[in-house]
């Protein structure tokens, strides 16, 4: 008889913790908000990356705001600022030893399985002239080259010759159609994600096909420039693209792989 009187609250602990857990969720994303956010700086300061003049005024707009799913992170003083955060850690010597030695054969293999697994789904091809965008020190581009694709090269802030060259995404260092595949892993560091998706439609030849490792469901790290909630504003951005293919990976901490092909024309 009274042996469901103590039962009770056992069975309701479960919901309780429940209800304790959504209530913090929800506390941290409140404060995650970018009313929260330390003031953004004026536009003025804030200086267009070495391209296009239309993109200053795409920056004012968004980074204000959430816009549907991708938030760009306030509070870089100007582009340069961005430029050498990124660079602190791209540069850092310590880091850059572990991740020629240590870490190089672990995520060369991982790489290299989802290489040959975009080549099995036919995106990815031997005799695909391929671009690894933000490749640091390149253990994508040796993967890439590792399944057959030898004609393939990165591009970051700092080279890494002879697998990557020097070249910031926002104005890749390449000629229109140039490629027939482009991966990136590096989607979140954009400070302005139309340009580094216009970039990369610009560099690709028609029907070639990107493919971004991207975080959805985590955010990303500190040297990230906006995060992303959802595959919405990537499909707005794609705009000359079909969307391809969805997919959850294990990458890295990045989990979704969208894979997009860029129209005709
Ligand atoms: C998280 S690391 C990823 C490195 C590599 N893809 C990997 O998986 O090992 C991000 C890289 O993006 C590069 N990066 C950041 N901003 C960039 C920019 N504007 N243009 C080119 N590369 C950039 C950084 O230098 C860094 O090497
Ligand atoms: C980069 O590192 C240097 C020296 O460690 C520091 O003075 C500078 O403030 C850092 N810059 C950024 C943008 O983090
Ligand atoms: C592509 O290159 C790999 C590695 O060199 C090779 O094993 C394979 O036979 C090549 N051809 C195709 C169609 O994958
Ligand atoms: C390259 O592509 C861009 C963007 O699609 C376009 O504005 C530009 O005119 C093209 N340049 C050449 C030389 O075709």
């Amino acid at each position: 008889m009274n042996t469901s009187i103590p039962k009770l609250p056992l069975i309701l602990r479960p919901f309780i913790l429940s209800l304790f857990l959504s209530l913090s969720v929800l506390l941290f994303i409140s404060t995650q908000t970018p009313l929260h956010q330390r003031k953004t700086t004026s536009s003025s300061d804030q200086q267009p990356p070495p391209v296009s003049s239309t993109t200053t005024k795409a920056t004012t707009t968004t980074t204000s705001s959430s816009s549907g799913g991708l938030r760009i992170r306030p509070g870089y003083s100007s582009y340069n600022a961005y430029i050498q955060h990124q660079l602190n850690k791209t540069l850092n010597p310590k880091l850059r030893q572990i991740w020629t030695t240590r870490d190089w054969e672990r995520k060369v293999k991982v790489f290299s399985q989802f290489f040959d697994s975009l080549k099995q789904r036919h995106l990815l091809s031997n005799s695909s002239k391929a671009l690894s965008v933000g490749a640091r020190v390149g253990q994508e581009v040796e993967a890439l080259r590792r399944v057959g694709v030898a004609d393939s090269v990165g591009i970051d802030l700092v080279p890494y010759p002879p697998l990557v060259v020097k070249g910031d995404f926002h104005a890749q260092p390449f000629d229109n159609g140039t490629f027939d595949f482009e991966f990136s892993n590096v989607f979140d560091h954009a400070l302005y994600p139309w340009k580094f998706v216009a970039e990369i439609q610009r560099t690709l030849r028609p029907r070639g096909v990107c493919v971004l490792h991207v975080a959805l469901s985590r955010r990303a790290d500190k040297y990230s420039a906006n995060d992303l909630f959802s595959v919405g504003p990537l499909v707005e951005l794609f705009k000359e693209s079909e969307l391809v293919e969805v997919r959850k990976v294990d990458g890295f901490g990045l989990d979704t792989e969208v894979v997009f092909r860029k129209k005709e024309k």
